[in-house]
């Protein structure tokens, strides 16, 4: 399949393959150290780094006044080195003068407290100050930098809403205010969708309407939720802002901003991808998760649903240990290079670190880096430069496509509306829920993309919905539309039940999906945590059932009609429908493991979705299919050696021998495929990737 090029094609095009480097922060160090910084970049292999993400106080030591010298300085000094840049915008931390001079600019908590200066992100989102001061350092930037050769491409501010995303200061009420007309219109409209009649709250003028701020008892729904999107929204327009500047100053240049994925729930990191001309994501190990590795493989995911199918960037990951986690556990030895080739496995043609030198003072000391403070006689930078080298011995496989017969609907909207106040179970947690039907594909090898519900599902042979408790009117039309057509989807428990306001479907639950499931919900039933209920297999189910009358549906496995079958004893807990030329499942509890895998194993064999390969439990496998080839990535998360039958050739160093790629234990063979290998496998529908790109 031809790919028009892509903006990241041209920025990996210019560095001669994957992009490899880090943060490079020059401003922690005294110039001499520079020199030997880009040395040893060298020596490493890097190709890229971005600068300036923590600048502003530098680049503007005061109002009004800017100071390039630093700047000019590394980015000659870096091109001079042959190695390129992603110049950030620095609006990340704007400086203590800032702040002295616009002490209204600073971020008010939900409680009413008004942050001090002394860390970064401090500035309300809504704030005209910061606005102009960034546009003007933004503009200051992109007319000095434009035309450097060092530089390939732009990084706006750095990771939008991590600490600042909710203010509730009166600037950002009168903002919320704003936004809330242009919704709504007119403020009966406003009051019906949020039940505002309830516990007397109806508002007679827009002026009464306050940011959720902290209360008495419960907030009103809809407020919250509104509120959630109209703070999102407000750093969205932040973006849309710098992103103007920087694509009228330097249109040559693509732009990109590292998005967290599920690290942050606060921004719709889909509405934030899609303003991208190149997808970048932040991925860091949560140490108190014993499979990571799947946390990190859904993440790579949903960078690659966020970019259409597309390859993108990680900007950001970890050599070793980070700071922020209560035990900031250290990477074993080829943790950070299996790490860093999922991320390639599934679709990265970057791969980034936070930070390039580990820093010797400052709020970051503790976290690991390329160069650790034990200097180029560690550990860590052997594995660094060992990494550098294979990247570069993998470069063919830049600009090459994962392709997935799989979407699993992934939406920050129903994400906020689950998780606020006064739900049936506090438990049931948004992610959580994701991770269940997530890991249960990653088990079977079967690749997914995580992309929105909205998202063009023509090419998928089926879809899964972990939870979708808010579902708009268009988007259960298309999921409808989608069955409907001859697709296979599945449901997960608590779906479906609330429009977008977070107002009750009426007419029995779930209102969005009764008739497209086949089944109504007579009742949730949320279960304590010393409780459970048992699936007539004999699994046992946590946290959450549900009694379902069905109405045209067929059974599939039911709860254990036995005294500890739970409250729905005897009744429906997996249940499918024939619905048009498509077939819609129901899971009507939050299923145990086993039970679920089955569900989505029986899903994709019913839709003619195979595993990447058949391989013992384990050995994650991934394909990227290029132009001339397809690569096929097998990661063993095991302690034994795993052999695989493939038909291909090994790179960067890897064995064959006849027909068996020997995967040691923690490692990762990369095979590029015989044609007969490419052409044995089962023909995909075309890509969201392709669909897109045409
Ligand atoms: C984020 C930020 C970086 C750094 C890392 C540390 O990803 O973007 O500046 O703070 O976290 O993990």
């Amino acid at each position: 399949m031809n790919h028009p090029a892509h903006p990241l094609t041209g920025v990996t095009r210019a560095l001669g393959g994957i992009a490899y480097g880090g943060d490079y922060n020059p401003e922690q160090w005294p110039r001499e150290v520079w020199r030997e910084d880009v040395r040893l970049m060298r020596e490493a292999g890097v190709t890229l780094v971005t600068v300036g993400v923590f600048s502003w106080s530098r680049i503007q030591p005061r109002s009004g006044t800017y100071d390039w010298s630093l700047l000019d300085e590394v980015l000659d000094l870096l091109y001079e080195h042959g190695i390129a840049v992603d110049l950030a915008t620095a609006t990340a931390a704007p400086p203590p003068w800032f702040t002295r001079q616009h002490p209204e600019a600073r971020p008010v908590t939900a409680s009413g407290t008004r942050l001090a200066h002394g860390s970064r992100q401090v500035f309300c989102p809504s704030s005209p100050a910061y606005a102009e001061a960034a546009d003007a350092l933004v503009t200051a930037m992109a007319t000095r930098y434009a035309a450097h050769p060092a530089v390939v491409m732009w990084h706006v501010h750095n990771e939008w809403g991590n600490h600042n995303a909710l203010c509730y200061c009166e600037t950002s009420a009168e903002a919320f205010r704003v936004w809330l007309q242009e919704r709504y219109k007119t403020l009966d409209a406003l009051n019906d969708l949020w039940g505002t009649d309830f516990w007397s709250q109806r508002y007679g003028d827009w002026a009464e309407i306050d940011p959720p701020r902290d209360t008495t008892a419960f907030r009103n729904p809809g407020l919250e939720l509104d509120y959630h999107r109209f703070s999102s929204d407000e750093l969205l327009a932040r973006h849309h802002a710098e992103t103007d500047i920087l694509r009228r100053i330097a249109p040559h240049l693509p732009v990109t901003t590292n998005v967290m994925g599920t690290l942050e729930k606060k921004v719709d990191g889909h509405a934030f991808a899609a303003a991208c001309d190149l997808v970048s994501v932040d991925h860091y190990l949560p140490a108190a998760d014993p499979d990571g590795h799947i946390d990190l493989a859904l993440n790579a995911d949903l960078a690659r649903g966020m970019a259409g199918g597309h390859p993108w960037m990680l900007m950001e990951h970890s050599t070793s240990a980070v700071n922020w986690q209560p035990v900031n556990v250290a990477k074993q030895p080829g943790e950070m290079r299996r790490n860093s080739l999922t991320h390639l496995a599934r679709g990265a043609d970057g791969v980034m670190f936070f930070q390039w030198r580990q820093s010797r003072a400052g709020a970051e000391k503790w976290h690991s880096a390329m160069l650790p403070h034990a200097g180029t006689e560690s550990r860590v930078w052997s594995e660094v430069k060992a990494l550098g080298a294979e990247l570069a011995a993998l470069g063919e496989v830049t600009g090459s496509h994962v392709r997935s017969d799989v979407a699993l609907l992934f939406d920050w909207h129903t994400w906020w509306a689950l998780e606020l106040q006064a739900r049936p179970s506090q438990h049931l947690r948004y992610l959580d829920v994701v991770r269940d039907w997530y890991e249960a594909l990653w088990t079977l090898n079967i690749t997914c993309d995580l992309v929105p519900p909205g998202a063009d599902l023509t090419g998928y042979r089926a879809v899964v919905a972990p939870n979708l408790y808010l579902l708009s009117d268009s988007d259960a039309d298309h999921l409808t539309r989608y069955v409907d057509q001859g697709g296979h989807l599945a449901v997960g428990c608590f779906s479906g039940v609330v429009d977008t306001y977070d107002r009750i479907r009426p007419g029995g639950h779930p209102g969005a999906l009764r008739e497209l499931l086949g089944l109504v919900i007579d009742e949730y039933l949320p279960l304590r945590t010393q409780d459970h209920a048992l699936l007539d297999d004999g699994s046992r189910v946590h946290q959450w059932a549900e009694r379902v009358e069905p109405r045209g549906c067929t059974l599939v496995r039911r709860f254990a009609d036995t005294a500890d079958g739970g409250p729905a004893r005897g009744g429906p807990a997996i249940t499918r429908n024939t619905f048009g030329r498509g077939t819609a499942w129901y899971a009507a509890c939050r299923l145990p493991a086993r039970a679920l895998r089955e569900l989505v194993r029986t899903l994709c064999a019913e839709a003619g979705v195979a595993p990447v390969v058949h391989a013992p439990p384990g050995l994650e496998a991934v394909r990227r299919s290029g132009r001339d080839h397809t690569y096929l990535f097998l990661i063993n998360h095991t302690l034994s050696m795993v052999d695989v039958a493939v038909s291909g050739t090994g790179l960067a160093g890897a064995v064959i021998t006849e027909g068996r790629a020997p995967v040691p234990p923690g490692g990762i063979v990369v095979v590029r495929e015989d044609d007969a290998a490419t052409s044995a496998r089962p023909q995909c529908p075309p890509s969201a990737s392709d669909r897109s790109a045409s």
